[in-house]
């Protein structure tokens, strides 16, 4: 699958103003929407699609089984009901939200996300917050890599380790909260210094600093000018001293939740 280089994020925006954002994005040129059925925006979110008039086939949509739907059958209907949610007869690439470890039901949805994929739901399947062990036991279970692993992912959260690891294993990396959603992480003086000498913003800085890695950030915005923004990342290219620089930034995970131990359903 062709990944676009940057997505579109869609947490926490619900209603009108998820459509309108989603509308926005698409006619500023985002060809990724990341949804999920947690999210309880995705009837928003197809609509949108449907009144953007962009060709279906020109966007990649994600969609998630979220914690409470794990297990083999009850995963194939989340899916059938995200899709009735979305209004589309498939999705582009279809995740695990979270593996939940202490449930221990991640493997038989992977299984039941396998059998949807060859039933032409998804065109892809792939994970979320998914950790090297937890990989390593879907991987080991059913002989099938996921596509995609969506973890948390900027300049404070690098992720090094995990990202060599998808390397290996060719996962494509996506990266999400990647402007450290409401973190410090936009006013950080190291990329405030490499924004001025580029021109940009720091979050132009932290969305570029992701692509040149590889991975695929998917910024959120409920503000026009920012989708916008956050769009405009083609123009301008870190150097060699701008990487090295920020990858001095590690700090940590800022989101609150460890995919070892967390339950999220
Ligand atoms: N798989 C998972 O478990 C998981 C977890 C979290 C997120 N995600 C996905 O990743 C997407 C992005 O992550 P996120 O929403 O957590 O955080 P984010 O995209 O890192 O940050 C969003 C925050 O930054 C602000 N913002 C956006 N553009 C800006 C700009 N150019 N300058 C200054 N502020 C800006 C937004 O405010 P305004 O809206 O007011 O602009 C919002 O408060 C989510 O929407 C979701 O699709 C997935």
């Amino acid at each position: 699958m062709n990944f676009p280089p940057i997505g579109f994020g869609t947490y926490q925006i619900s209603g009108e103003a998820c459509a309108a954002s989603v509308r926005t994005a698409l006619e500023v040129g985002y060809r990724l929407i990341d949804t999920a059925a947690l999210y309880e925006n995705e009837q928003e979110v197809g609509r949108a699609i449907r009144e953007s008039g962009v060709p279906r086939e020109q966007i990649r949509v994600t969609t998630k089984i979220r914690g409470r739907n794990h297990g083999f059958d009850e995963a194939q209907e989340a899916c059938r009901d995200s899709l009735r949610k979305l209004g589309l007869d498939y999705v582009d690439l279809l995740l695990i939200h979270w593996p939940n470890p202490q449930n221990d039901r991640y493997i038989d949805t992977w299984e039941a996300m396998v059998d949807v994929k060859d039933d032409g739901l998804t065109a892809e399947i792939g994970v979320s917050n998914f950790t090297p062990s937890t990989l390593d036991r879907i991987i080991a279970a059913t002989g099938v890599t996921p596509a995609v692993n969506q973890v948390e992912l900027h300049p404070y959260f690098q992720q090094v380790e995990l990202r060599e690891l998808h390397t290996r294993l060719g996962i494509h990396t996506q990266s999400w909260s990647p402007l450290g959603r409401k973190s410090d992480l936009l006013s950080d003086p190291v990329l405030a210094a490499i924004a001025a000498e580029h021109g940009v913003t720091t979050a132009q800085v932290a969305l570029r600093w992701n692509m040149q890695l590889g991975n695929t950030p998917i910024p959120k915005s409920v503000s026009p000018a920012r989708i916008a923004e956050n769009f405009d990342v083609f123009g301008f290219e870190l150097n060699e001293g701008d990487m090295l620089e920020l990858a001095t930034l590690e700090r940590g995970r800022l989101g609150s939740l460890d995919p070892e131990t967390a339950e999220v359903l």
